[in-house]
C-alpha cells in the first residue's frame, strides 16, 4: 500500500466511527508561550482538554505535521542515527473531547490495526501503566487492562512504569495514563533467539511503538500536582512513517516510500550509494530527514534566523549542511535540490509544499551557500589555531569561540582535530557551552503560577470590535515570573475589549478600573490557549469588584490605522508587483508597520513610489470598511478572500475587505479608509533570499513624518548661502569637496616624494641589511606605498614605520623578499611581537605586515625595539 493510500485509510476509517476529519494546524505555533513547535497532534485541542472553549463536534481525526525538536519531545541526536526517529512526521490521531473513553479507543484502534490494515496480531504488544508509588501516588489503570484483556491474551500486555505509560505534553497541562501499541517486525529467526516482549520500550529498531493511546483525564498544574480535567477525554497519536514501514514490509522508516525518493536524489546529486556505509548512511538519513522539517517551516511562514523558532530551523538545517560536507564531501550548496521531489511526492496531502517551492528552495539554497561560507573560514581559522598551538591541544575557550562566533560545529572542530593528531579540551568545551546556556535560560525563564478562578470566562469573549470600555468581571488570575520583566500578574476578564496580539497586531493597551476607583494599567494583551489574558504589573486589591475595562483609545486608532494599510500595501503589491506576492509577516502597532512578503528583487524606487500612490488613492476613495464575522472558509474564499499560510482558520473566519481588497483577517480596521490620512513608505529591505520587507507609517505618525521632514530642510537652508535652491546649493558644495580631495591628495603625493627621498639617506646597513626604522606622518595606504617604493629601490631593505592617525597607533613592516628567505625573517611574526607596546596585535604576509594598537605612546618603544630583530 502506497503511503499516500495509508493516510487515507486512517482518516476514513475514523470518519466512519463520526469523526470529522480536520487540516493539520500549522508546524509553528504562534499563539502559546509554553510551545515553540507542535509536538503531538493534541496541541492544537488544548484549549479544548482544558475547557477553554467547546469544540463543534466532539470526535475529530487528522493527520498532524509535528516537529520534536525543542523542549520536553526532543529527538534530534537520535535522527539519523537510528532509523525510526525524526524531527518533523505526521502524527495520525483520533480524539474524543468528553464523548467517548477507553472502551472505544482501544477496541478501534485494535480494529484498525488488525482487521483493517491486516497486521498480524501476535506481532503486536500492548502497555498498561502500572501505577506510581512517587507524590501522584496512582494505581493501576485496570480499566485499560480489563478492556485489553479481552482482546490480547495477557502475555503480549505489559505493564509500564510513568515514563512510557503516563503521558504529559509539558510541565503543566493535560495529561493522563497511556497504552501503547508496540510491533515486533524481526525475521522469524531473530524472533526466536529473543521473546518481543523482552524488546519493547529497549530501542530495538524493529520492535517499536507504532500508536500511543493516551487517556486525558488530568491537569499537570504548575505546582506540580495534579487534578481531574472537567472532564474526560482521548488524545492518540500514531506514527505515520512508522505504520508505513510495517504495512510496506520494511525493516527502517527509510525504505519506504515517504522516504526513498529522497535518498534516491540525494544519491544521484552525491554520487554516493545509499548502503555503502554506515558513515554515508547516517548523513543521507539526517538530510532526507531534516529536508522535510526545514521545508515545512519555511511553507508555514518560519525562516530560518538567529533566534526562536528560526534558529532552531537554522541549526536543523546546518546539522543536515554538516553531515552534507563531512561524510558525502558537498562542498556547494545541494539540499534545496531535493525540494521539488518533495512537494511533488507530499504536495497532495500538504498544498502549501506545492505552492511555496520556489521560496522554499531560494531560502535552503542562500542558507546552504552562506553555512558552506562559514565552514570554510571555519577550516582556515582551525587550521591557525593548530598551528599556534605548543602542546597539540585546542582549549575549551578556543573551540567555544569557533562555535559560538563564527558557527562552527563542535563535532567537525573534534574530528578535525583527531585526524591532525590534535586534542580537544571537551570538558572545557562543555563548560563554556553550560555557561552560556545557563545565561540564556535564565534570561528567559519564566515560572507561572496556577490559575485562581472567580467567575466563568463568557464564550463570545471578545467584544472589542464594536466597543473599546465594558463592565467586566475579573474571570481568573496568576502570577508569573521572568526575569526580563519582573513580576506580573495575568488576569482574564469574563468579557473584553480587549485585542489580544495576533496576526501581526500587537495586543492593545489600557487600564483596568474599579468600582472604588482603583486603577490598574493593562500593558499588553495576548491569546493563551483561547484564553485573552491582560498583562498587568499589579493585581487589584479587590478582584471580587465590578470593573470597567477601557482600552488606549489613541493607539487604538492609530493602529487600525496601520493594519487597514497593510491591507491596502498587499493589495498594492500585488497589483503593480504581481500575484506571486504573498505576506510572509506582518507587523502591525500603533507607531509604523511593517510587511514581509515574497519577491524575488529589490523594489525599485519607481515601484515604491507607484505603490504609495496606489495606497494613498484607496484612502482618498473614501471607501468603508466591509465586515463578514462568522462566514464559511470557503465562502470567503469563493468571494475572492485571500487566506494566508501557516495561519490556522477554523470553519467560520472573518471576511475584511475595503473596496477591492478583501482578506480573512481577525484584526481591528477603520471604518473607512478615509481615518488612515496619509500613507508612507519609510522602508525597503531584504529580509531572506527571495523575501523583502517594506516598513511604513500612516495617520498622526505620518503626519509628524512630515513635520519633521519639513524642519530638517528649514535647517539645511539656513546653513545654505543659496537657500532658495537648496538642491542646487548642495550639489555646487558637493562638486567643490570632490575638487578639494584631489587636490590633497596630488599635494600629498609629492609630500611622499619628498619624503622618500629623504628617507632614502637615512637608511643604514646593520650587519649587511638595509635598516630603517622611523616614525611618518602618513596614513596606512600612504606608508604601504612608500615602503613598497623604497623597496624597489633598495636590496636587502628591512623597514619598519609607525605613525599615529586619530588617537591610534600603526606599524608597518616591510621585509625585501630575498631576506625574508635568507634571514628567516617574517615581518608578520615581528609586528605581532611589536604590537604589545601599543596595546594591539596584527600580521600579514612575511615580507608585509602591520599593527594597530590603542596607545600611540608605545611606538617610540616599538621603533627602538627593530633592530634587535637583525641583530
Ligand atoms: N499525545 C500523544 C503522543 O504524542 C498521543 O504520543
Amino acid at each position: 500500500m502506497k503511503s499516500q493510500d495509508i493516510r487515507k485509510q486512517f482518516l476514513e476509517y475514523f470518519k466512519s466511527k463520526s469523526h470529522s476529519i480536520v487540516p493539520s494546524a500549522p508546524m509553528v505555533i504562534k499563539d502559546d508561550p509554553t510551545l515553540m513547535f507542535t509536538n503531538a497532534g493534541m496541541n492544537q485541542f488544548k484549549e479544548f482538554f482544558l475547557g477553554n472553549s467547546i469544540p463543534k463536534n466532539n470526535r475529530v481525526t487528522d493527520t498532524q505535521k509535528c516537529l520534536r525538536v525543542s523542549g520536553k519531545h526532543n529527538d534530534l541526536e537520535e535522527v539519523g542515527h537510528d532509523t525510526y526517529h525524526h524531527t518533523m512526521f505526521e502524527m495520525l490521531g483520533n480524539w474524543s473531547f468528553g464523548d467517548y473513553f477507553k472502551e472505544e479507543a482501544i477496541n478501534w484502534a485494535w480494529e484498525l490495526l488488525t482487521e483493517v490494515f491486516k497486521i498480524n496480531p501476535e506481532n503486536l504488544y500492548v502497555s498498561v501503566f502500572e501505577g506510581s508509588e512517587d507524590r501522584d501516588n496512582l494505581g493501576l489503570d485496570t480499566e485499560a487492562l480489563e478492556l485489553w484483556k479481552k482482546i490480547v491474551p495477557e502475555d503480549r500486555i505489559i505493564y509500564g512504569n510513568k515514563k512510557d505509560n503516563f503521558w504529559e505534553m509539558g510541565d503543566q497541562g493535560p495529561c493522563g495514563p497511556c497504552s501503547e501499541i508496540h510491533i515486533d517486525i524481526r525475521s522469524e529467526v531473530e524472533k526466536a533467539k529473543a521473546p518481543g516482549r523482552d524488546l519493547v520500550n529497549m530501542d530495538h529498531p524493529q520492535v517499536v511503538e507504532i500508536w500511543n493511546l493516551v487517556f486525558m483525564q488530568y491537569n499537570r498544574k504548575a505546582n506540580g500536582d495534579l487534578e481531574e480535567l472537567p472532564a474526560k477525554h482521548i488524545d492518540t497519536g500514531m506514527g505515520f512513517e512508522r505504520l508505513c514501514m510495517v504495512l510496506q514490509n520494511k525493516q527502517s522508516n527509510y525504505d519506504t516510500d515517504v522516504f526513498t525518493p529522497l535518498l534516491n536524489e540525494i544519491e544521484k546529486i552525491t554520487g554516493v550509494q545509499y548502503g555503502k556505509s554506515e558513515d554515508s548512511n547516517i548523513a543521507m538519513r539526517v538530510i532526507a530527514d531534516h529536508v522535510r522539517a526545514v521545508a515545512f517551516s519555511i511553507a508555514d511562514g518560519q525562516l530560518p534566523s538567529n533566534t526562536g523558532a528560526g534558529y532552531v530551523i537554522r541549526r536543523i538545517l546546518r546539522r543536515a549542511i554538516r553531515y552534507g560536507f563531512t561524510f558525502l564531501n558537498t562542498k556547494e550548496p545541494f539540499i534545496y535540490k531535493l525540494v521539488p521531489v518533495l512537494s511533488e511526492q507530499m504536495g497532495v496531502a500538504f498544498p502549501e509544499l506545492k505552492s511555496q517551492q520556489g521560496l522554499m528552495e531560494n531560502v535552503i539554497r542562500e542558507e546552504e551557500a552562506s553555512f558552506l561560507r562559514t565552514l570554510e573560514q571555519g577550516l582556515v581559522l582551525l587550521e591557525n589555531l593548530m598551528k599556534d598551538s605548543k602542546d597539540k591541544t585546542i582549549s575549551g575557550e578556543k573551540a567555544f569561540e569557533l562555535y559560538d562566533t563564527f558557527g562552527f560545529p563542535i563535532d567537525l572542530t573534534a574530528l578535525i582535530l583527531r585526524e591532525n593528531g590534535y586534542e580537544l579540551d571537551e570538558k572545557g568545551f562543555e563548560a563554556e557551552l553550560k555557561k552560556q546556556k545557563d545565561r540564556s535560560r535564565e534570561a528567559t525563564a519564566v515560572s507561572a503560577g496556577d490559575w485562581i478562578d472567580l467567575n466563568e470566562v463568557e464564550e463570545d469573549t471578545f467584544i472589542g470590535y464594536d466597543q473599546l470600555e465594558a463592565e467586566v468581571k475579573v474571570a481568573k488570575y496568576r502570577k508569573v515570573e521572568s526575569k526580563k520583566k519582573g513580576e506580573m500578574y495575568q488576569v482574564v476578564l469574563n468579557k473584553t475589549p480587549f485585542y489580544p496580539e495576533g496576526g501581526g497586531q500587537v495586543g492593545d493597551k489600557g487600564i483596568i478600573l474599579s468600582s472604588d476607583g482603583e486603577v490598574v494599567d493593562v500593558v499588553d494583551t495576548k491569546k493563551e490557549n483561547n484564553l485573552i489574558v491582560h498583562f498587568t504589573k499589579e493585581l487589584p486589591r479587590n478582584t471580587d469588584a465590578d470593573f470597567k475595562a477601557i482600552v488606549n483609545k489613541t493607539e487604538r486608532s492609530n493602529t487600525a490605522s496601520n493594519h487597514t494599510a497593510t491591507h491596502l500595501l498587499h493589495q498594492a503589491l500585488r497589483s503593480i508587483l504581481g500575484t506571486h506576492v504573498e505576506q510572509k509577516g506582518s507587523m502591525v502597532q500603533s507607531g509604523y508597520l511593517r510587511f514581509d512578503f515574497s519577491h524575488f528583487s529589490k523594489v525599485t524606487s519607481e515601484e515604491l513610489e507607484k505603490v504609495e500612490t496606489f495606497v494613498n488613492a484607496r484612502i482618498r476613495e473614501n471607501l468603508s470598511l466591509e465586515e463578514q464575522r462568522n462566514i464559511s472558509y470557503q465562502e470567503a474564499i469563493d468571494q475572492g478572500a485571500i487566506a494566508l499560510f501557516g495561519e490556522k482558520y477554523g470553519d467560520s473566519v472573518r471576511a475584511i475587505r475595503f473596496g477591492d481588497s478583501m482578506e480573512l483577517c481577525g484584526g481591528i480596521h477603520v471604518r473607512n479608509t478615509s481615518d488612515i490620512w496619509y500613507f508612507k513608505i519609510t522602508g525597503e529591505s531584504a529580509v531572506a533570499s527571495g523575501i523583502r520587507r517594506i516598513e511604513a507609517i500612516s495617520g498622526e505618525a505620518a503626519m509628524e513624518y512630515f513635520e519633521e521632514q519639513t524642519n530638517i530642510l528649514e535647517e539645511i537652508k539656513s546653513g545654505l548661502k543659496n537657500a532658495n535652491d537648496p538642491v542646487k546649493a548642495i550639489n555646487n558644495l558637493q562638486d567643490e569637496n570632490i575638487a578639494l580631495k584631489r587636490q590633497v591628495e596630488s599635494l600629498l603625493k609629492d609630500k611622499a616624494k619628498n619624503l622618500k627621498s629623504e628617507l632614502k639617506q637615512e637608511v643604514k646597513n646593520v650587519n649587511g641589511i638595509n635598516f630603517l626604522s622611523k616614525r611618518v606622518d602618513l596614513d596606512a595606504a600612504g606608508i604601504k606605498d612608500l615602503a613598497f617604493q623604497l623597496g624597489e629601490e633598495i636590496d636587502d631593505l628591512f623597514l619598519l614605520f609607525g605613525t599615529e592617525q586619530n588617537g591610534k597607533a600603526l606599524l608597518s613592516c616591510y621585509i625585501s623578499k630575498d631576506l625574508v628567505k635568507e634571514k628567516d625573517l617574517n615581518a608578520g611574526q615581528i609586528v605581532r611581537e611589536l604590537g604589545k607596546y601599543i596595546q594591539g596585535g596584527g600580521g600579514g604576509q612575511p615580507f608585509f605586515a602591520t599593527a594597530g594598537g590603542k596607545k600611540p605612546d608605545g611606538l617610540n618603544e616599538a621603533l627602538q625595539k627593530a633592530e634587535s630583530f637583525i641583530k
